[in-house]
């Protein structure tokens, strides 16, 4: 008996499964079927050659489904429902002629609305489009209903929308592609080109598989070409899809059949940080090298969620509970965003000036922008939705109302170095101050140096270095040392400046205090000698100068002590005592002169950039 009945059970699985696959196969769906998400090895409903196929594909977050109609390889064009379902989840094709999506508690997550029109099957044709019909006629399409995919041989007509979150895409009775969001702000739209002198009466929008969207209307014969794909006309098995992503960029998308890879080949918005909204409310974007961006105007604000930077900014005090008073933040090189039909009532021509100042002292302003390109055009925005964009290629500045104290972000760098910590000061400044006092020091004892010894046939100005490595001889530095402190002593400047320059206009306060720092730079003891920096206030006269102690041959007399390497230094200017007695004739004095001048150049630059730095900071 029970071998009796298996070969009919068994028959009659086999029997189901062919017809199973035969329907499969035609491409047609029967009343009554039901995929199950959680059921992996469960053939999705294909298309007759199986391009396309209906089913469960993983939404990317663990026990998580969207139910998709997909191109060979996985690539999703159409969604059941806006929101992923878990794994319980069924989509079902009811005997009533419904399509429904259930999830696991037993919820509609999202139906055709075809239940008692008639719909007595369904198919999904191999160019992805899934119909209901009733006898030959289609009821309901996915073509017809688009998510926020258009595939080739779908067309997109004027009352369609593709949509995806705030974001939405239409095509408007002008015959211009629009991008909105929230349905409000236009923040893209296009026409065809100015060569196409039409008006549209019914458009609608196609992609060719080669990759060209075109703009259909009986005026045009043939259609008009809106865009063309990179790899246009390429050919490959490829799907050429246009698809309205969740950044709010339109593009086009190619994607090899089987690869379930789409690679982006055109976007209406080029810079992605002009698609409005896209880092969220009081969000910043900007770009580094490898795409945008999502930040916030100051720490005044804080993300809202910390996982996710394109959900945007808060205040962390509110400017109606600020403590104190509110004052502007100010950000250069930024625009918030202004489109359609938001620019109305909030445009004002006013200076940079009066475009922050009269929106700190207007309630109903909560930040500003001045373009400052030249139109003259501030903008105010009111409290609602306000999206940023910072470039160092935008010219626009814009304020932001927060409470006072204005807590600017960290410079990148600081960012790079750790916690900052009050290091507030770029290496590069460090480099460029070390590098200015060097020069000018290394100038300035060449410059004496030279002063006396350029008579000397042994010297050159090349050889200056040979002369440094010659120099052994402690005695003829001390004796140097000895004679032109004296000389200072007795108020002869003179004597030790070369007598070239006694005739000429020279700053002899200058020359003083270069004198009394080369005294205090070869002090013996190397606590006695000046920091670089000091060095530097010195020179440059913001720090008075105290009488230099006699050199140490002086006090102590001439005993040849050893030299270190830390009195190097000192030895360049004391080179020269072999030849004590000043002569004429120079031209390296005024190259000395000129470098150590330059020196100071360098120097005061810095200096006023740590003055500006502060102020800096407070850019974005
Ligand atoms: C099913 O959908 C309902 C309504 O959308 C929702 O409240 C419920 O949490 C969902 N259940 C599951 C398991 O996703
Ligand atoms: C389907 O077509 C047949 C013949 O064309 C017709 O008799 C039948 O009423 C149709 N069914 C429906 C539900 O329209
Ligand atoms: C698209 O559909 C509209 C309305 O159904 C129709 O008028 C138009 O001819 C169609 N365009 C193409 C290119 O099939
Ligand atoms: C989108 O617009 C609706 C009204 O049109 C509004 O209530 C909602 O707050 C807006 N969304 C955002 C994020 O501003
Ligand atoms: C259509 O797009 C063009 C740019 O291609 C633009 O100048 C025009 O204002 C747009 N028209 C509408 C009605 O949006
Ligand atoms: C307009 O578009 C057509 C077709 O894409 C192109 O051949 C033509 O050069 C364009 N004209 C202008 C002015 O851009
Ligand atoms: C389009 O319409 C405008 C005004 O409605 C008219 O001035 C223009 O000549 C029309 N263009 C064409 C090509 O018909
Ligand atoms: C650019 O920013 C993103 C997001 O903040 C980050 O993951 C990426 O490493 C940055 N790239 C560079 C080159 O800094």
């Amino acid at each position: 008996m029970f071998l009796q009945i298996q070969p009919r059970s068994l028959f009659l699985v086999v029997f189901l499964l062919v017809a199973a696959k035969a329907s499969e196969a035609a491409g047609t769906i029967a009343p009554g079927s039901t995929l199950d998400a959680s059921n992996a090895n469960q053939a999705p409903w294909s298309s007759p050659s199986s391009t396309f196929s209906l089913g469960f594909i993983s939404s990317g977050l663990p026990n998580s489904f969207i139910a998709a109609i997909s191109y060979s390889g996985g690539v999703p064009i159409w969604k059941a429902g806006s929101t992923p379902v878990d794994s319980a989840a069924s989509l079902q094709f009811l005997s009533s002629g419904a399509l429904r999506l259930v999830n696991g508690s037993g919820s509609t997550v999202w139906d055709s609305g075809t239940a008692g029109k008639g719909v007595s099957s369904a198919s999904l044709e191999d160019t992805g489009k899934l119909s209901l019909l009733r006898n030959e006629t289609v009821v309901w399409s996915s073509f017809d209903n688009p998510t926020d995919t258009v595939v080739p041989s779908q067309n997109f007509t004027t009352g369609m929308v593709l949509q995806s979150g705030l974001y939405s895409f239409r095509l408007i009775s002008s015959g211009n592609l629009t991008l909105r969001w929230n349905d409000s702000i236009v923040y893209f739209t296009q026409g065809l080109n100015s060569s196409y002198d039409v008006n549209m009466t019914s458009p609608s929008l196609g992609i060719q598989n080669i990759g060209i969207l075109s703009i259909f209307d009986p005026s045009l014969s043939g259609g008009g070409i809106m865009a063309y794909s990179n790899d246009y006309a390429e050919n490959r098995d490829t799907l050429r899809y246009l698809k309205l992503d969740d950044d709010g960029n339109l593009r086009i998308y190619s994607s090899d059949r089987g690869s379930g890879t789409p690679i982006p080949r055109w976007a209406a918005v080029e810079d992605q940080c002009e698609v409005f909204g896209y880092c969220g409310n009081m969000g910043i974007c900007s770009y580094n090298d490898t795409g945008t961006i999502c930040g916030c105007p100051s720490q005044n604000f804080e993300l809202v969620d910390p996982k996710d930077s394109r959900k945007g900014c808060k205040r962390k005090v509110e400017t109606v509970n600020c403590p104190g008073n509110p004052t502007m933040l100010d950000m250069q090189n930024t625009q918030f965003l202004t489109y359609p039909p938001e620019t109305e009532s909030q445009i004002f021509f006013v200076g940079i000036s009066a475009c922050r100042s009269n929106c700190l002292v207007n309630p109903s302003c909560d930040a500003s922008t001045s373009l400052s390109d030249g139109t003259g055009l501030c903008y105010f925005k009111t409290p609602g939705f306000i999206s940023g964009y910072q470039s160092p290629a935008l010219p626009s500045s814009s304020y932001v109302k927060v409470c006072s104290p204005v807590d600017p972000n960290p410079s990148p760098n600081e960012q790079l170095t750790g916690k900052g910590g009050g290091w507030r000061i770029h290496p590069w400044v460090v480099a460029v101050v070390v590098i200015g006092t060097i020069l000018g020091l290394v100038a300035l004892e060449g410059s004496l140096w030279w002063w006396c010894c350029r008579n000397s046939p042994k010297f050159g100005v090349l050889s200056a270095h040979y002369a440094l490595l010659e120099y052994a001889s402690e005695t003829r530095r001390q004796k140097f040392c000895v004679w032109a402190y004296e000389e200072f002593e007795k108020g002869n400047i003179k004597a030790i400046l070369d007598q070239r320059l006694a005739d000429q206009e020279v700053d002899m306060e200058q020359v003083v205090r270069a004198i009394k720092v080369s005294f205090w730079c070869i002090q013996e003891q190397p606590s006695h000698r000046p920091m670089m920096s000091k060095v530097v206030q010195m020179l440059e006269g913001i720090t008075e100068i105290e009488r230099p102690p006699a050199p140490k041959a002086l006090t102590e007399g001439s005993n040849g002590s050893s030299m270190t390497v830390s009195s190097n230094i000192s030895a360049f200017s004391t080179t020269a005592a072999s030849v004590p007695a000043p002569s004429s004739s120079s031209s390296f004095q005024i190259a000395g002169v000129s470098v150590y001048a330059s020196g100071k150049n360098i120097e005061r630059a810095s200096s006023s950039l740590l003055r500006s730095y502060p102020e800096g900071q407070s850019q974005f």
